[in-house]
């Protein structure tokens, strides 16, 4: 059977219709950076995350490194994160000169744990970054509690969650500021790299807005120090129809974890994601915890069924920051989920009968491992 860890080719040609004219549209303008279909995306997007301002910039990393850059975080500043994330999230701190501060997970979400934050806020703390994990709110309302607090500020990584809902307002619209990744792995995926910063603060939207445009807010007046990093008109096109989709993507993907949950149920060696009470989980990735994670893996893709360590190496064990500019507090539960979290194929074409394949064969995996006569009393 052909699984996919992420099926784009079948999402496009269901699609084809209405984004290959759009494309075309582009192309026969040639107006190919900024212009009309980007500032259209940019209040469709906006529209979407119920925020009043989002700007598209060239991918997610950017991104996070505009809205540090904007906040004006520098050498000398800290910036607090979770540990359990993609290397971007930290890096872009690096990037601007910053202590990276790692904080500990909440072992049932997989965010950032509000309980940790306190102990780590210094004077030198300017931001709280949480990162909405494999399509999961972050418990927003304790992080803003303790930002408000202390004066910080808080910028969403929301990379991995468009469409997740706290307390039924979406990611990307509770915080200072927020960013996206248009990678096309994403829930919502550009055909190439692409990103985007949002904010309720229409200054702090200016200087972002100016920051990735080279620093200046006309050609050739450059204020302050910028970078180039925009979203072209190609991916804004694609993007832009993608988006009036998303919903009916999300609904594909919740579907597609809902029958998961149900073929895996009475798989005790297996731990099927929570979805804590707050809101909505969008599921850009089904992660689970897995028993022999590793051996699993290797017994999934022996049977052709891909599958991803999302992360298999905390960051604050990744070479780039153990010996470099970075403090943690206890990592017990961002060690535990790297040693265990084991994603399976998830994507908005998947099926029953190909979830049922992965299934029996991770069943198939168990039973081998340990027969009936041993598996009493191991692991529940
Ligand atoms: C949590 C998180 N933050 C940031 C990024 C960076 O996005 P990009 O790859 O578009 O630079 C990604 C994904 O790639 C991500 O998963």
């Amino acid at each position: 059977m052909n699984v996919q860890m992420v099926d784009l080719k079948h999402q496009f040609e269901r699609l084809s219709d209405e984004i290959a004219p759009a494309i075309f549209d582009v192309l026969r303008s040639a107006h190919f950076i900024r212009g009309p279909v980007v500032d259209r995306f940019n209040d469709a997007l906006a529209h979407y995350l119920g925020v009043p301002f989002a700007h598209g910039v060239g991918n997610g990393t950017d991104a996070l490194q505009i809205a540090y850059m904007a906040l004006g975080i520098g050498p000398g500043d800290e910036i607090i994160t979770p540990s359990f994330t993609f290397i971007a999230t930290a890096e872009a701190a690096a990037l601007v000169g910053a202590t990276v501060v790692f904080a500990d997970i909440d072992p049932d979400t997989y965010n950032v744990d509000p309980n940790q934050l306190e102990q780590l806020i210094t004077p030198a703390t300017k931001a709280i970054v949480p990162v909405h994990l494999y399509g999961q709110a972050a418990d927003m309302d304790p992080i803003l509690e303790v930002a408000a607090k202390n004066d910080i500020a808080v910028i969403e990584d929301n990379a991995q969650a468009i469409g997740a809902t706290y307390k039924s307002r979406r990611t990307g619209s509770l915080g200072t500021a927020a960013t996206l990744s248009f990678f096309p792995s994403k829930n919502l995926g550009a055909f190439g790299d692409g990103g985007a910063v949002a904010t309720r603060d229409r200054a702090l939207h200016e200087r972002m807005k100016m920051i990735t445009n080279h620093g200046g807010r006309h050609k050739y007046y450059n204020e302050v120090v910028g970078v180039n990093s925009r979203l072209d008109a190609i991916q804004a096109a694609i993007l832009e129809v993608k988006l009036r989709h998303l919903e009916s993507f999300t609904a594909a993907r919740r579907a597609a974890a809902a029958r998961y949950d149900a073929l895996l149920e009475g798989v005790d060696a297996i731990t099927v994601p929570v979805e804590a009470y707050y809101g909505r989980h969008v599921y850009h990735q089904y992660t689970v915890r897995a028993r022999d994670r590793d051996a699993l893996a290797e017994h999934l893709r022996a049977a052709g069924i891909p599958c991803g360590i999302y992360y298999p190496v905390p960051l604050h064990r990744q070479p780039v920051f153990a010996q470099g500019k970075m403090r943690s507090g206890p990592m017990d539960e961002s060690e535990r989920a790297a040693r265990e979290v084991l994603s399976l194929p998830m994507h908005t074409e998947l099926n029953r009968a190909q979830q049922t394949y992965i299934v029996d064969t991770i069943r198939a995996f168990y039973r081998w491992k340990q027969p009936e006569s041993s598996a009493a009393g191991a692991d529940g």
